[in-house]
């Protein structure tokens, strides 16, 4: 099985370029639970974005996807040019999600009650969630929910967040 998982805001914003614009505890603990134990995918600049210390991410194998010779700059990961063959979780981010949305059977998203397009400074690159097609079904969700501790960039308020899970339709 391959899945996806990613964190977006409700205009689909999941980074700007280097960053999440957001601190979460919960949605890290969710990730977390999600994805522990399977392996994860993730293209290099989603690697390089991991602060040192919290890569390679523990108990899971951590596959980076790069065009790039392994190095001091992928210790601790497997470097692939490819996920033919691979099951896991594809954990970002814009580019490689949307490489491979059409291989994925499952999506997990948390989605962040805030608008972020306009406000993420415009000299770094906004990126993107894909858009979740028609081939996908919602099929469960959670209610909203208000984080102890977590805030969205900009904001001083708790910030609300629910978790979403999408399955591949089966097609007839
Ligand atoms: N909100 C979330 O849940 C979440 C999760 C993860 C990341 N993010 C955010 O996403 C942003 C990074 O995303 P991004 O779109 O800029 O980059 P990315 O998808 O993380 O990485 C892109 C890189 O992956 C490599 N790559 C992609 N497809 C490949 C293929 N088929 N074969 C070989 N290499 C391939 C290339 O690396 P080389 O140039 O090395 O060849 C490419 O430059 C950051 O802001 C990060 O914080 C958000």
């Amino acid at each position: 099985m391959l899945g996806a998982i990613w964190a977006q805001s409700l205009d689909r914003v999941i980074g700007d370029g280097t960053d999440m614009n957001w601190h979460i505890p919960e949605d890290l603990r969710h990730f977390k639970d999600i994805t522990m134990g399977d392996p994860v995918i993730m293209g290099s600049r989603s690697w390089l974005a991991l602060p040192e210390r919290f890569r390679p991410l523990p108990g899971r194998t951590n596959y980076v996807l790069s065009s790039r010779e392994p190095g001091d700059w992928s210790r601790g990961a497997e470097v692939i040019t490819g996920i033919d063959g691979l099951s896991g979780w594809i954990t970002g981010g814009g580019e490689v999600y949307a490489a491979t949305l059409s291989q994925v059977d499952r999506i997990e998203v948390t989605l962040i009650d805030a608008l972020l397009a306009h406000s993420v400074d415009s000299v770094v690159s906004v990126v993107y969630a894909p858009e979740i097609g028609p081939d996908f079904e919602l099929t469960e969700e959670s209610e909203w929910m208000t984080s102890e501790k977590g805030t969205v960039d900009g904001s001083d308020e708790p910030a609300r967040f629910r978790f979403q899970t999408y399955l591949r339709k089966v097609s007839s």
